[in-house]
């Protein structure tokens, strides 16, 4: 298990003027490349719409496309429990307690987790036995954690400082629109 800090950096991916198109684009390079043509572009495919869960089914789309992670999406806080929102990828879990598994730990210590190997992690919650590494980034609106962003895949110690740091990024911005 690796608990990685929060960066505490805002990305000014969000200012930038782009337009949204049909598809994504410019989707090569290393991850962090892909990260920054990416994220200007979530931006404008989200553009005014203030449909919370059309914003992550298009988010979590968007993720898969660039990235093919095994399954990314959205659980969010509802009467205390976690509830799964949209996500691309298998069938998962539908609720997840305070505490419990990895997006329940994100949001009890309001701090994102990247999990190097699930199988180390206490508790960690099998929805599929194919994960094997997980990042979840907790959306915090007025100091509170209204859900997470949870992306796992199917590799070993897939995800590092450069995933946080974008996921990050999108999730403070995102968090500010729910
Ligand atoms: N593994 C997560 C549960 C959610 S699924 O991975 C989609 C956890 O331990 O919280």
């Amino acid at each position: 298990m690796k608990k990685l800090q929060n960066p505490h950096k805002k990305g000014n991916f969000a200012n930038t003027n782009y337009k949204m198109s049909e598809t994504l684009s410019h989707l090569n390079g290393t991850k962090s490349e892909i990260y920054q043509s990416l994220l200007p572009q979530i931006v404008a495919l989200i553009g005014d719409e203030q449909d919370a869960v059309a914003n992550m089914a298009n988010i979590s789309a968007a993720l898969k496309e660039a990235f093919n992670f095994f399954w990314v999406g959205f659980y969010l806080v509802k009467n205390d429990e976690l509830v799964l929102g949209p996500f691309q990828g298998p069938i998962a879990c539908t609720r997840i307690q305070k505490g419990k598994g990895v997006c329940g730990t994100a949001w009890l210590n309001a701090e994102a987790i990247v999990v190097a190997d699930v199988d180390a992690f206490p508790g960690h919650i099998a929805c599929s036995s194919l994960s094997k590494s997980e990042i979840v980034i907790p959306l915090i609106k007025n100091n509170l954690v209204v859900g997470v962003l949870d992306v796992d895949s199917e590799h070993l110690n897939h995800f590092d400082h450069t995933d946080l740091e974008h996921l990050t990024n999108l999730c403070q911005w995102f968090s500010e629109k729910l």
